[in-house]
């Protein structure tokens, strides 16, 4: 065989090779990630997320593909709540989407960087990773907010949740922040614990479904065998 059609053959097995190293650094798996351990059938702990999110997080991240409304008929909440003790900032009615206070401009001009929208950050980044990032601040004096973050090093997001966690226990303030993961878990894909419960119910209806297909099976080769 011609050497460079050789080469070209195995052209393949090297990119294949290459990329193992490659997306290993890429991902950045030198942090080892925290589980998450959130579950989004568990509706309670969703409406606690909700809650925080709004109260703490949508000062500056926007979700503006998460409807109120949604979140009224998802979580079970009723509206007239959703109006009292939910919907903020620049939204005023329940068919609104959750706005941000400040602007990405003033965002960009007080930290450098723009708080980026959240709605869908569950499913770029992963459940576990976005659990550790808010387990993951530490102080830090060389940075300029006085504190940097174990899975996203310099990070521009000032820890605006240091006193709440210096006040309270380790597992009181886990238990928070796997909610608020929780929250975004389902906001990022709000089908989702609906797609999870469906499909038990379909899986076993395909069960039972086997039993008469079986007798059918059964009843049409009697005759050929
Ligand atoms: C005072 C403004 C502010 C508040 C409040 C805030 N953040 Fe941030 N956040 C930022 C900024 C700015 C960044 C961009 C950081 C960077 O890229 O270095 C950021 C980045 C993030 C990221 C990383 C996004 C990425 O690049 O993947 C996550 C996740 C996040 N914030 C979650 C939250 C959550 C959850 C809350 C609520 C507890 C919250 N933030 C509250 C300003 C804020």
């Amino acid at each position: 065989m011609n050497k460079l059609i050789l080469m070209k053959r195995l052209m393949p097995v090297f990119f294949f090779l290459l990329a193992f190293p490659i997306t290993g650094i890429a991902s950045g798996t030198s942090v080892e990630l925290m589980n998450a351990g959130n579950d989004i059938q568990d509706k309670e702990s969703l409406r606690r997320g909700a809650h925080f999110y709004v109260n703490h997080c949508a000062v500056c991240h926007s979700a503006r593909f998460m409807r109120y409304e949604r979140i009224a008929h998802d979580l079970e909440i009723p509206e007239q709540e959703v109006m009292t003790n939910l919907v903020r900032f620049g939204a005023s009615k329940i068919t609104d989407t959750i706005t941000a206070s400040i602007t990405a401009e003033m965002g960009k001009k007080i930290y450098g960087v723009a708080p980026p929208d959240l709605t869908l950050e569950a499913n770029y980044r992963g459940a576990d990773w976005v659990y550790t990032y808010l387990m993951g601040f530490y102080k830090d004096e060389k940075s300029p907010t006085g504190y940097n973050n174990r899975v996203m090093p310099n990070v521009a997001m000032p820890w605006v949740l240091a006193s709440r966690q210096d006040s309270m226990s380790e597992e009181d303030f886990a238990q928070e922040m796997r909610d608020l993961t929780n929250f975004m878990v389902y906001m990022a894909e709000p089908i989702k614990p609906f797609r999870e419960r469906i499909g038990k119910y379909i899986l076993g209806f395909l069960l039972i479904l086997l039993i008469p297909t079986w007798l059918l099976k059964r009843e049409y080769w009697k005759d050929i065998h």
